[in-house]
This record gives structure tokens, C-alpha cells and sequence, in this order.
């Protein structure tokens, strides 16, 4: 991430007082959470918090109970191509298609599906951009976890949603992969300055790549660090490691 891109003053996603679950378990609670244009948030929080539950709200996969969902200026309720998800699981790419074919289906069903002459250059531009130019051929089962994440990363990127909604997506790989994915995504990011919602339970992670850290508890969200201002700073880790909510590793319900 340079930090040379301006973050634009509108956001472009709004959760407004939502309250959600599931059946009469309540997860979140009154959480308010605005996303700028090409600012990376990273929501932190160990499992069963809520994480997930707020990233299906953000991208409308699931209701709130109360509250409301503004995307680009406007209340939302279904699913769409400007909101995208990646997810941990290093079986997001369709395993009857090659890397290319993937992509392709993705571009076919994004936002650039009414430019098809674009979607070639695209295609190969995106498997550049991971360092899988060489794979495109290759189906989902003959790609090692951390290629298949990086598949999944180009399709995502190339389809050039406006937002990305990312759930955990490395933690399922060794650590060595993990970091050069985080990497990756940091230049993507750069790159595209694509607005990111990155939910993690790992501290370092949301240190690295968030420009702002929400630790997920009953109240809401309680901001840890702003890496605009204080870009690593080793005092952001330690204000965040000391941090009361995630020392006890205690979320309390509402
Ligand atoms: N489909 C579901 N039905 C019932 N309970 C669910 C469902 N999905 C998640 N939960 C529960 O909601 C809570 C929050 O889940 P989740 O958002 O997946 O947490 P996280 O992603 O932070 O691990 C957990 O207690 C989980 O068991
Ligand atoms: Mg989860």
C-alpha cells in the first residue's frame, strides 16, 4: 500500500444500526460501520463473533433484523456484482474449469459483462498480476492452496468490484503462503484501490493490511489503530495486543 491514493469522504458502504442473527440468537447489535472508496477496514474478532454474519449483511447474502445496508448512496437488500466475496475456503474456484475459464465465468456475471472484448486482456492481465500467467490452463485441483487463493484473487480483482468483502482468506494456508498472500493483496489493493471490508481473528494481519482496525464486541466496534496515521507502528500492536476485549478473548452477547 503506497497511502499516495486519497480516500474519497463518501462512503461507499453504510451499516446502520444492525442488529442481526440467526432464528432468536442474536449475533450483532446496533453496529454502525462506514467504508470510504479504496480504504482497506479490517474487522478483528475471535471465532463465533459475529464476523462472517457481518460480512453476509455486507454484501445482503442475509437480512438484518434491524437497521439498514446504503451501498453507493443507496439502501440495499439483495446481492450484487459490485460486492464481492472472497472466502477462506481454497475451493471458491470452480473445479470444472481451468484458472482462465474461472475468470472468464466471473467476467461473464461482473460488472464488465457487457464488455467482452475487454475480458481476454483482463484475463491475462489478472493472472499477471498474481504471478499466474503460466497456470491458466491449469484446473483448480492441479493448483497448490496458496495458487488456488491466488486464482481466487485475480478473479476477484479483475472483475474490479467496487467493494470486496473478504472472509478470512488465508487462513487456511501455511504461514510462509499466508504472508505472501497478504503481500499480494497489499500491491492488488494498492493497485486498484478497491475498498476491502477484510475480516481476520489474526492481530498481525489486520495490522498489516488495514488502514483501520475494528475489533468486533457487543458495543459495536471499537477502532484500534489507523494506518494512515500510524503506518506499523509497533505501539499500534501493543495498544492493540493490550486491548481488554481481545486479552480476555471475552465477547459478550448482547
Ligand atoms: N446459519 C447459522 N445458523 C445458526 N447460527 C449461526 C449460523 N451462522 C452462524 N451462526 C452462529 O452465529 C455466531 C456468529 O457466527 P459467525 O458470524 O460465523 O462468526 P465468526 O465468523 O466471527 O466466526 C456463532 O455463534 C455461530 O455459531
Ligand atoms: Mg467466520
Amino acid at each position: 500500500m503506497t497511502g499516495q491514493h486519497e480516500i474519497p469522504k463518501k462512503p461507499i458502504l453504510e451499516l446502520k444500526n444492525i442488529s442481526a442473527g440467526y432464528a432468536d440468537y442474536p449475533v450483532l447489535h446496533q453496529v454502525n460501520l462506514q467504508i470510504f472508496g479504496s480504504e482497506v477496514v479490517c474487522v478483528l474478532g475471535p471465532s463465533g463473533c459475529g464476523k462472517s454474519t457481518l460480512l453476509k449483511i455486507a454484501g445482503s447474502f442475509l437480512a438484518p433484523k434491524a437497521g439498514s445496508v446504503v451501498f453507493q448512496g443507496k439502501m440495499v437488500t439483495n446481492p450484487d456484482h459490485h460486492r464481492l466475496m472472497v472466502f477462506q475456503n481454497q475451493n471458491q474456484l470452480l473445479p470444472w474449469m481451468t484458472l482462465e475459464q474461472n475468470i472468464r465465468f466471473a467476467l461473464k456475471h461482473g460488472p464488465l459483462k457487457s464488455h467482452p472484448s475487454s475480458w481476454r486482456e483482463r484475463i491475462a492481465k489478472s493472472l499477471q498480476e498474481v504471478g499466474l500467467q503460466n497456470a491458466a490452463k491449469l484446473y483448480p485441483h492441479q493448483l497448490s492452496g496458496g495458487m488456488a487463493q491466488r486464482g481466487a484473487l485475480a478473479r476477484a480483482f479483475g472483475c474490479q468490484p467496487a467493494l470486496l468483502l473478504m472472509d478470512e482468506p488465508f487462513g487456511s494456508v501455511d504461514a510462509p503462503t499466508r504472508s505472501e498472500l497478504q503481500h499480494l493483496l497489499l500491491d492488488l489493493i494498492a493497485n486498484h484501490h478497491t475498498a476491502t471490508l477484510f475480516v481476520t481473528h489474526d492481530l498481525e494481519e489486520a495490522l498489516l493490511l488495514g488502514h483501520r482496525i475494528l475489533v468486533l464486541n457487543s458495543r459495536g466496534f471499537i477502532t484500534l489503530d489507523s494506518r494512515s496515521t500510524k503506518p506499523g507502528h509497533p505501539s499500534a500492536v501493543r495498544q492493540a495486543m493490550e486491548h481488554p476485549d481481545l486479552r480476555a478473548n471475552r465477547y459478550d452477547r448482547p
